[in-house]
């Protein structure tokens, strides 16, 4: 059984008081969660508070994105045994705000990749299609490009522990949700590749989240298809009652 993942993604948003006022909210809100896994992955400079505020509850903290090398003179830039140091699990890889803002490719998303399982990370690694893409008909050739190339020369045991979050980039802050069939056709899709990558006994196992407007209305539909396992939340995890309302999706 995989248990769900619901994480927020809070990309440049929010102030440090509002970081520790969101956390005292969010501890009282889901104390009672037992049965999914809830993340907030804030900007860098706020993780450490954010572990400090949430210790005595179950909400873990993960990165927005992880740097390729371990250490050395890459002015600006975060690596993943910084990230771990602190007691951070999770990194988001390949957001596509990163692929379209910031020059990420496929091939720097795999180095990501590795690197954060070197440095003890969990990556959460991103694909999805653009409109155009899905327009031209090609939204499986380009999401089995991107599972194929960002998993590119890992094993097995290392297959078994990633997750996937499929963010159609035309859904992402627009309003437009996939419909839950339209997700649970490339899920579907995706956990084939990974079958064919890591054998099927291993597929079974990977969580592959859904990410694009999701919100309170959306994740229960979302949430009942098989192979829907979560949920990268972007807007609506940046409220602590809307956030709540999605980690309670109803079964
Ligand atoms: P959204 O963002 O929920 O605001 O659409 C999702 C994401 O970018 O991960």
């Amino acid at each position: 059984m995989r248990k769900p993942l619901i994480a927020g993604n809070w990309k440049m948003f929010k102030t440090y008081d509002e970081v520790l006022s969101y956390a005292g909210d969010i501890i009282q809100r889901i104390s009672d969660v037992k049965d999914v896994e809830i993340l907030i992955c804030p900007p860098y400079v706020y993780i450490h508070p954010l572990i400090e505020a949430l210790k005595d509850s179950a909400v873990k903290t993960g990165s927005q994105n992880v740097f390729w090398e371990d250490s050395g003179a890459f002015t600006g830039e975060v690596s993943a045994p910084m990230i771990a140091s602190i007691g951070t699990e999770y990194s988001i890889v390949g957001h596509s705000e990163r692929r379209q803002l910031f020059g990420e490719t496929d091939e720097t998303v795999g180095r990501r990749v590795h690197a954060a399982f070197r440095g003890s990370l969990t990556p959460i690694v991103c694909v999805g299609e653009t409109l155009a893409e899905r327009e031209a008909g090609t939204t499986f050739d380009v999401v089995e490009s991107q599972v194929r190339k960002g998993l590119a020369g890992l094993d097995a045991d290392q297959g078994a522990s990633l997750v996937i979050a499929y963010e159609p980039v035309w859904a992402i802050g627009t309003g437009k949700t996939a419909t839950p069939e339209m997700a649970q056709e490339v899920h579907g899709f995706i956990r084939k590749i990974l079958s064919d990558l890591f054998g099927r006994e291993v597929s079974e196992q990977i969580r592959i989240l859904y990410g694009g407007s999701v919100k309170g209305d959306n994740i229960d539909a979302l949430m009942a298809q098989s192979d829907i396992d979560g949920a990268l939340v972007g807007g609506a995890s940046l409220d602590p009652a809307s956030f709540e309302r999605i980690i309670r999706f109803k079964r």
